[in-house]
């Protein structure tokens, strides 16, 4: 049987299928990463992880979505395990579960958030050494040295989105496998951005936003809204874009960044507890690494730790400190987007029918009637297509299709 865990696996299962077969996966169930420029987005997301491996710099350095599957693989979902047709969706993971993917190299261990988010659960686990991402465009390839993840992005980027400042909606696709990680499924975008700078087009900031659109718009998007604290919160333009597509606040989580470089004597605790600006999943603070902390090659784990102190110790916050910080963040966004994916069950299996009939068309005007053969591409997309309908989201939702 099927449990809430195996939802966010599940549907990341169901994101690379419908990738492989060319079929655009923007109704999935996601957490869309949206702030203006330097905001702290990527800062976000690599403590998330608990590596540094996103592009660095100034001006517009996300250039492409960013899809973003953490995957913990000490809880990965059993059920695909036991179908051994969906362990071999794509070539990568059928070489990988055959061991041949990519070199082997284990890196010194780091104890990152996952570790901090177990250390005193009974049932605590020394950790895997292993962990590393993999690129959909580059199948079977495992990246062991995240520094190198970061190099690929860049590669991808400028092959895709040019060399200069321009944007491109195709998204590039990294997993994260480690123990650390809870599962999830974030995009990271483009910041939001005023002033076209250098070659940039002079409509930048309306293609951007209209990038950011095609991910928020679906409600089938959770919008995570990040606002620097030093900026004044009626100017935050990522509230002002979940807004036009989230206009009761029923799916947009507020992240505040930056909360350590707000004036002193100033604090946030108004906003923080929801009495400022309405949302109905609430805001989270957060204090990630400054610039000189990344120049001092603070750590993931370090920052974490200081993140923590800050909270327990800060003469406001420390009331609230149990719902502050990237580790507080993570457990939200986890549960945060299961129970979603558990409310989109229904709209998930409609859109996997209308797929299905799609596909069995496009078979048939192909002239094949026959069963379908393995070897045939989307003979096997509609085979895992179909398996996801009628084993996966059946038994998760309890009810027979
Ligand atoms: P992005 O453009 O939204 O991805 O923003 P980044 O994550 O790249 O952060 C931009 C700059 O702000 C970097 O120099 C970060 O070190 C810094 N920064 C991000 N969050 C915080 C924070 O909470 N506190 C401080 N002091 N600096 C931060
Ligand atoms: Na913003
Ligand atoms: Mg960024």
């Amino acid at each position: 049987m099927a449990s809430l865990e195996d939802l966010i696996p599940t549907v990341n299962k169901l994101q690379d299928v419908m990738y492989d077969a060319g079929i655009d996966t923007f109704d999935l169930p996601i957490l869309a990463v949206v702030g203006s420029q330097s905001s702290g987005k990527s800062s976000i997301l690599e403590t998330l992880v608990g590596k540094d491996f996103l592009p660095r710099g100034t001006g517009i350095v996300t250039r492409r979505p960013l899809v973003l599957q953490l995957n913990n693989i000490a809880t990965d979902s059993p059920i695909i395990k036991e179908h051994p047709s969906l362990q071999s969706a794509t070539p990568a993971e059928s070489e990988q579960s055959n061991g041949i993917g990519g070199k082997h190299e284990l890196e010194d261990r780091e104890i990152t958030l996952e570790d901090h988010l177990r250390k005193n659960t009974e049932n605590y686990q020394a950790p895997n050494t292993e962990e590393w991402g993999e690129f959909l465009h580059l199948p079977g390839r495992r990246f062991y040295d995240f520094k190198e993840i970061r190099k690929e992005i860049e590669k991808e980027t400028a092959r895709i989105a040019g060399k200069n400042k321009g944007i491109s909606k195709v998204p590039i696709n990294l997993k994260v496998y480690s123990p650390r990680v809870l599962n999830l499924t974030l995009v990271d975008l483009p910041g939001i951005t005023k002033v076209p700078i250098g070659e940039q087009p002079p409509d930048i900031e309306k293609q951007i936003k209209n990038l950011i659109l095609e991910y928020v718009a679906t409600p089938s998007c959770i919008i995570l809204a990040v606002s620097p604290a030093n900026v004044d919160l009626v100017n935050s333009e990522s509230l002002k874009l979940a807004r036009e597509v989230d206009p009761l606040g029923k799916r947009t989580i507020g992240v505040i960044t930056k909360l350590d470089l707000m004036d002193s004597g100033t604090n946030a605790l108004d906003i923080l507890s929801g009495k400022l600006y309405p949302l109905k999943l609430g805001f989270v603070g957060v204090v990630n690494r400054s610039q000189q902390d990344i120049q001092l090659n603070k750590t993931v784990e370090e920052a974490l730790d200081n993140e923590e102190e800050y909270f327990n110790r800060h003469p406001v916050y420390r009331t609230i400190s149990n719902r502050c910080g990237t580790r507080y963040l993570a457990k939200l966004l986890n549960r945060t987007l299961m129970s979603h994916i558990r409310d989109k069950l229904p709209d998930i299996k409609a859109r996997l029918n209308t797929l299905i009939g799609q596909t069995e068309q496009e078979l048939t005007s192909f002239g094949d009637t026959g069963p379908i053969k393995n070897e045939n591409r989307a003979g096997l997309v509609l085979q895992l297509m179909n398996k996801f309908a009628t084993n996966f989201i059946s038994s998760i939702d309890g009810t027979s299709s």
